[in-house]
């Protein structure tokens, strides 16, 4: 199965896209997680990337869609794309790479939420970095015994989650219109529960014949 979640910062994809990854044993891409991967590993990637990062600016299209076509390379049984695309150009190159591969969407799931709950779910997410696990301070609070090693990712001041969220509205939207215009996007609620969210999706994809195969 070839999945892609799209939304808003905040908006739940990491949290969906980890359970969804599990459930139909895809592999989890999120061009996010690698890019702050390649900083902490200190890579030339990482170096170019750093700035990019903690303003909440996108890093440049090319180095993106680098890392994204070694990833679905190293993906034959399915993957779940995460954060990427985020503009057209990156959808389009994506597209190209999926006809070399003859590797066909199966579907792409926008998760959209309210602007003032992405800004509550940004500002309060904090990251076991043991697990990678993401937690909320509200709304998916950590147990006890491990509160105390939980990081907040550098992006997520309520400054920057808003600059991020104006960058979604700004460009990532025409990535949403391209999708659409291929018939394959479907929008799902994601403002209740976690677990409320899922069933949605999961629901969705179990509906449609050809990933039921799968
Ligand atoms: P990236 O890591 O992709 O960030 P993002 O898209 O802004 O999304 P987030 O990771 O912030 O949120 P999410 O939707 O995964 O939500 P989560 O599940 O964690 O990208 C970071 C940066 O990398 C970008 O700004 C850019 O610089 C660069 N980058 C990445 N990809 C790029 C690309 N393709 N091109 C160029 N640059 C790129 O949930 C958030 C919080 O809410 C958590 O605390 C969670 O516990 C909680 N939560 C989740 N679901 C629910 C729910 N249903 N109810 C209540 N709380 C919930």
């Amino acid at each position: 199965m070839h999945l892609m979640l799209l939304g808003a910062p905040a908006s739940g994809k990491g949290t969906q896209a980890t359970r969804l990854a599990q459930r139909f044993g895809l592999v989890h891409i999120s061009t996010g997680e690698m890019l702050r991967q390649a900083c902490v590993e200190g890579s030339d990637l990482g170096i170019l990337a750093a700035e990019y990062l903690s303003d909440g600016q996108l890093v440049p299209d090319h180095l993106v869609v680098e890392l994204v076509l070694d990833a679905i390379d190293r993906a034959p049984g399915g993957f779940i794309m995460d954060g990427f695309p985020r503009t057209l150009r990156q959808a389009k190159a994506f597209d190209t790479m999926l006809q070399q591969r003859d590797l066909p969407l199966d579907a792409v799931i926008l998760i959209e939420v309210a602007d003032c709950t992405l800004i509550e779910r940004g500002t309060g997410r904090r990251i076991d970095p043991v697990t990678g696990q993401i937690y909320h301070l509200l709304f998916a609070p950590p147990p006890a015994e491990i509160a105390g090693r939980l990081e907040q990712r550098d992006d997520d001041s309520a400054q920057v989650v808003k600059e991020r969220l104006y960058i979604y509205q700004h460009t990532t939207s025409e990535v949403v219109t391209h999708y659409q215009q291929q018939n394959l996007l479907t929008r799902v609620d994601g403002s209740g529960p976690p677990d409320k969210v899922f069933d949605h999706i999961f629901g969705l994809l179990s509906l449609n014949p050809r990933q039921a195969e799968q």
